[in-house]
């Protein structure tokens, strides 16, 4: 059973939908949210075995599998990609948010990049994300499905940091990947559109800063100029199921920032 019970309207109801980094935090949130909307097959992709098999269970097997793939692999994605076409007739949705922040991260700043550190990060957040947009429109344009593709950036994609050098960068080209993407595949009748998130606590950030869950969120509430409300996973599934939606049929080339506020003071 869905950790959200059967609430859901229907949103994507029959549609087809791959989510990367699927096995833990919000990629698991958003493979919840989708099934609980209707969504008739949910892929769910990702490198952790284990915890994607589970979440796949604990969804159900006639609404959702798991597949190994990492993202920075062309032929890895092309396959997974091919693949969902052949099982499940056509992919409608492709939630791209598959994504590492390095453990050097906190103190990491420009003079002291490491840089195959910063290769290992960009070829999972930078080339892993452009894989999946690239592999995912060709099934869109070829199957002719007007469908939804969702990244997720973050708020590092707009602003810069005292640390996270290379994680701001990728964050960075995540924005220009949806921009150039949204244009290009605008013809086709395919939108392209990304979240960004403020500090979520997801198992990525409580082990990047060393914290438990409810630390996490305090820091994040700090930042956030609206307050009485912690941000979940779940705030950033809502905004994903919202782009994937024919709910969204004339937004493209957005990126939708889940903050707070945080980004705009
Ligand atoms: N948590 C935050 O505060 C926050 C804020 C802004 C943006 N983000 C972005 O959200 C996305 C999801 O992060 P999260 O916080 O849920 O982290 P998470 O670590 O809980 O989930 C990320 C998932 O991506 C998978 N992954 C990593 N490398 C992969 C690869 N090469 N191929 C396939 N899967 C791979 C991991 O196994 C993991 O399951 C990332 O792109 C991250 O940069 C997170």
């Amino acid at each position: 059973m869905s950790g959200y019970g059967a609430g859901g309207n229907g949103r994507l109801k029959g549609k087809v939908a791959i989510v990367t980094g699927g096995a833990s935090g919000i990629g698991e949130s958003v493979a919840h949210l989708f099934a609980d909307h209707g969504a008739r097959m949910v892929v769910i992709v990702d490198i952790q075995d284990d915890l994607g098999n589970k979440v796949a269970e604990s969804i159900g097997a006639h609404r959702c599998t798991f597949i190994h793939c990492d993202v920075s692999d062309e032929n890895q994605v092309k396959t997974t990609v091919e693949s969902t076409v052949q099982k499940f007739g056509q992919l409608d949705v492709m939630f791209s948010n598959a994504g590492i922040l390095s453990c050097s991260e906190q103190t990491q700043t420009v003079l002291d990049l490491d840089i195959s550190g910063f290769d290992r990060l960009f070829a999972i957040n930078v080339r892993g994300m452009a894989l999946c947009v690239k592999h995912a429109a060709r099934a869109m344009v070829e199957g002719r499905v007007r469908g939804s593709i969702v990244c997720t950036a973050g708020v590092k994609a707009s602003c810069g940091g005292k640390v996270c050098t290379d994680y701001v960068m990728s964050k960075h080209a995540v924005l220009g990947l949806v921009r150039s993407a949204s244009v290009q595949l605008g013809t086709y009748g395919i939108r392209v559109n990304s979240v960004s998130p403020s500090m979520v606590p997801t198992p990525m950030t409580c082990h990047a800063l060393g914290m438990e869950v409810e630390d996490v969120e305090k820091v994040s509430q700090m930042l956030a100029h609206l307050k009485g409300v912690a941000l979940k996973p779940r705030h950033v599934a809502d905004a994903v199921l919202f782009l994937a939606s024919d709910d969204s049929d004339f937004i493209s080339g957005v990126d939708l920032a889940v903050d707070g506020g945080y980004i705009v003071s």
